[in-house]
């Protein structure tokens, strides 16, 4: 398994797609299997249940991943001790963004119920997860300014 982290607006799902086609590996996206399995989109379940439904529903789709697969993570797979242990079992490639690229990437977003209108609260909650994404990657990949293909074409050369 090859695991895309990162914070969201990285990039992980579209690097993930291409990174599939060009290693002929499977790919999931797991918050697009979250809202299969569920029936419901994730805002639906962060308002229904709230986060810490959220968060045990991404780490038993985590427990339960293997073989030949690219996975696309969602950004805040990596605060619980349990499913870094379980990322770190494989591969695992940081999109690197700045917050400058998210911010202008999500300006619009009302998918993601943690990027909210307070920009301050948004930069904190990315300064805090930086460090976490570092130690937990095998690699990184700087991501600002590059296309798919490219970001792609970089992990592979680099694996
Ligand atoms: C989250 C990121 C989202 C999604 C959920 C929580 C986070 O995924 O899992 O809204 O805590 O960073 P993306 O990284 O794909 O936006």
């Amino acid at each position: 398994m090859i695991f895309l982290i990162g914070y969201m607006g990285s990039g992980k799902s579209t690097v993930a797609k291409q990174l599939s086609e060009s290693i002929g590996f499977g790919y999931i996206e797991m918050d697009g299997e979250i809202e299969k399995r569920e029936g419901r989109s994730i805002p639906q379940i962060f308002e229904e249940d709230g986060e810490k439904k959220f968060r045990q529903l991404e780490t038993s789709l985590l427990q339960s991943l293997s073989g030949q697969i690219i996975v696309s993570t969602g950004g805040g797979v990596i605060l619980s001790e349990e499913n870094q242990k379980l990322l770190t079992r494989s591969t695992v490639v940081f999109l690197d963004a700045s917050f400058e690229t998210i911010n202008k990437r999500l300006a619009d977003d009302e998918d993601r119920p943690l990027w909210g209108a307070n920009i301050e609260e948004n930069k904190r909650r990315y300064e805090t997860r930086l460090p976490i994404y570092k130690e937990l990657a095998t690699l990184v990949v700087s991501v600002d300014d590059k296309n798919p293909s490219t970001i792609a074409d970089e992990i592979v050369s680099r694996l």
